[in-house]
């Protein structure tokens, strides 16, 4: 079959098209990062600075992509980084996007902030590998009381990240109010978008025990936490009878800390440029911290990967499995759950395809790949 040229194409031809579909607000919030969007650039363009060094004459005509991470095996080392309302893109929301991964055997990480609830993920995609992702709140009860959800609902893992102490100054969101979900753009794009602040979910949690409560007490006395620490993740981690993911590590010590306090692996990530601007471009956090790991837990991989030559890429500089952003929320965009399909089979071509050049049968030989880093023109 001929590939779709949009979904099967170059990335900028499948974002092109999203932004072509969406509202302007929806893409903007959707592609735009914090600051100048230098880190969403950065992330990027580091990747594509990495050249993998063929070799041949491997026998590569059987090509193993399958791995295993935590939570079970997938058919290639993807999965589905978590991003929140994704009924933005499509009415099938995060059911949809889960269903399309796990058809292509790919795992899928549901945001705390999604219109989907674990047990409609859970119900829509069964026997995939699936990760509940949240933030540590002020409110310890709140915290544990989402791992429980996540639990009863059958998720294998959660994902906890930590690289938000504050929300980000994003110029692009100027003057659009998806903070709050009041935004008439978003109703009339979606009218099943809730009139509610985006965290509703965990805002009605937590309102279970003060009804009377306001969103704005919420923001004061919840979340954000920028207070939170080290004691907060070990807290949570020993009452969580779940693994916890770490999502959001760039330094090495910190890697090493969360690998110290009971993580049961760590996500290098600088959450896509989208809250700290000027921060390390991930590619290049990714070496050291799997160093400083050196297989005590896997290391998973975000942030800047487009095709399965970046994938591939970032398993050779270290990572076990590489969450995709941004390139399934545009094949959502364009197509719906079977865009997201389309555009993760063209990924996984492409990282097989990769295998092949560099002789790799399998995603631990490829992690034996030499790489290397040639800045300048790609
Ligand atoms: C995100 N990301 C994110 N991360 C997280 O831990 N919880 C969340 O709710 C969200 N929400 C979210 C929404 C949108 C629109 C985007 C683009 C991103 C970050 C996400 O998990 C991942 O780290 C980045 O998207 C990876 O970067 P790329 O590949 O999108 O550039």
């Amino acid at each position: 079959m001929t590939p779709d040229p949009v979904l099967g194409g170059p990335i900028g031809t499948l974002t092109a098209a999203a932004r072509e579909r969406l509202p302007a607000e929806v893409f903007h919030y959707a592609a735009g990062g914090a600051g100048d969007e230098a880190t969403v650039l950065r992330n990027v363009q580091h990747l594509d600075a990495f050249r993998l060094v063929p070799r041949v004459m491997r026998d590569v005509s059987v090509i193993d992509t399958s791995t295993e991470v935590v939570g079970g095996s997938l058919a290639a080392p993807l999965l589905v980084a978590p991003m929140g309302m994704q009924r933005l893109y499509d009415e099938g929301a995060e059911a949809g996007t889960a269903r399309a991964a796990a058809e292509l055997g790919i795992g899928f990480c549901l945001s705390l902030f999604a219109n989907c609830s674990p047990e409609q993920v859970a119900g829509a995609a069964p026997g995939q590998v699936r990760w509940r992702q949240m933030y540590l709140t002020k409110d310890h009860r709140l915290n544990e009381e989402l791992v429980r959800q996540a639990g009863a609902a059958g998720f294998d893992a959660i994902v906890c990240t930590v690289d938000l102490p504050v929300m980000a100054e994003r110029f692009r969101d100027a003057g659009n109010t998806f903070q709050t979900f009041d935004n008439e753009v978003a109703q009339a794009w979606s009218p099943a978008l809730v009139r509610e602040p985006f965290f509703k979910e965990l805002l009605g949690l937590w309102r279970e025990e003060r009804p009377e409560a306001t969103a704005q007490q919420f923001i004061d006395h919840v979340f954000p936490h920028p207070g939170c620490g080290w004691d907060d993740l070990e807290r949570l981690i020993g009452s969580s009878p779940l693994p916890v993911i770490v999502k959001g590590v760039l330094h090495p010590d910190d890697a090493a800390r969360a690998v110290g306090v009971g993580a049961a692996a760590v996500v290098v990530s600088n959450h896509g440029g989208s809250q700290h601007d000027r921060s390390v471009g991930a590619i290049d956090a990714l070496p050291a911290v799997a160093e400083a790991v050196d297989g005590a837990v896997p290391v998973y991989f975000d942030s800047g990967v487009r095709s399965g030559t970046h994938a591939a890429i970032a398993l050779a500089l270290g990572a076990d499995a590489v969450l995709v952003g941004r390139p399934v929320l545009w094949g959502l965009a364009v197509h719906g759950p079977d865009g997201v399909r389309a555009m993760l089979e063209h990924m996984t071509k492409g990282l097989r395809d990769t295998m092949a050049f560099v002789g790799a049968r399998t995603v631990s030989d490829l992690r034996k790949a030499t790489v290397r880093s040639e800045p300048g023109p790609s």
